[in-house]
């Protein structure tokens, strides 16, 4: 398959690209400053809120030696002047153009062409957050997959699910698991749940991870649950490593459920 990664350069987009690439499949590694460098692997600078680069790059026309709308071609900018930061729609990316070449105008190491994307996976966020920026650009994405009829599988947040033992909780709305400092984040990824169940074209998916998110292991263990938080077995815990988060959205691409929202948790080896 083609799996396309918005938020390629994230923790968890990063890790959902190395384990897709270590099953075969190719990847659309999608961000402002997409990195390069293996030959499955086709980055392509775009903005996610830009609807028609991120059409463009979803289908697979984002011409060699021509940016995607909305970002500037580095093959027209003298080297050392891209710009270092995230970047406005339509500024230059660090050293990265819409096709994988460099500042310098070189093919990046490993570059393919792009190819539609054959499934969609949205693993965006900002610091701080920004709840209009999240709804936009998921609709943005919507927008596109829907009418290029791939399915998109939007990783968002943990406070979009139920609270174990009280359904009508969410976990946005229980402190037990959201103090007060992390409600805009928690209610900015419920937001965007909404305008999933909101879209009435597309084919998405929703996956909140558990409430804790981290680097880890891989241990390729996990158990999978829909719209109600989960703990794991042994300590109580809701957490997974980000590695495992990557093997459990593999799976859900490759096997896809008939959930719209489902979560993962660790399951431990015994
Ligand atoms: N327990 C939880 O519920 C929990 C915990 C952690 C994460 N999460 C969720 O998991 C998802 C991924 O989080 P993460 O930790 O991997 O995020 P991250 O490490 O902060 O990465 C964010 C990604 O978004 C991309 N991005 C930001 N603005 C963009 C724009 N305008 N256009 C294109 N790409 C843009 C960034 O790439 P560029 O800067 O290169 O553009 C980067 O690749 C998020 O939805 C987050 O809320 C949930």
């Amino acid at each position: 398959m083609t799996i396309a990664v918005f938020g390629a350069t994230g923790m968890v987009g990063s890790r959902v690209i190395a384990e897709s690439v270590a099953r075969g499949h190719r990847v659309l590694a999608l961000s402002r400053k997409p990195g390069n460098g293996d030959p499955n692997v086709t980055p392509v600078a775009v903005d996610v809120g830009d609807p028609e680069a991120v059409h463009e790059a979803l289908a697979g026309t984002t011409a060699p030696g021509t940016a995607a709308a909305g970002v500037t071609a580095t093959g027209t900018t003298a080297p050392g002047t891209a710009a270092a930061g995230p970047t406005a729609p339509g500024a230059a990316t660090a050293g990265v153009t819409a096709t994988g070449t460099t500042a310098t105008g070189a093919p990046a190491t490993g570059t393919t062409p792009p190819r539609p994307a054959d499934a969609v996976i949205l693993s965006v966020r900002t610091f701080p957050a920004d709840r209009e920026f999240l709804v936009g650009a998921t609709r943005t994405v919507l927008d596109a997959a829907a009418r290029l009829g791939v399915r998109v599988l939007v990783i968002g947040g943990a406070g979009a699910l139920r609270s174990p033992g009280d359904p009508d909780l969410l976990v946005a709305d229980n402190r037990a698991y959201v103090p007060d400092e992390y409600r805009a984040v928690a209610l900015a990824g419920t937001a965007q749940l909404r305008t999933c169940e909101a879209h009435a074209d597309a084919d998405w998916v929703y996956l909140s991870p558990p409430a804790e998110l981290e680097p880890g292991e891989r241990t390729g263990r996990y158990r999978r649950g829909t719209d109600t938080l989960l703990t794991a077995s042994d300590d109580g815990r809701s957490w997974i490593s980000a590695e495992d988060l990557a093997v459990a959205v593999v799976d859900e691409v490759e096997n896809p459920g008939t959930e719209r929202h489902i979560t993962f948790v660790h399951r431990p080896s015994t």
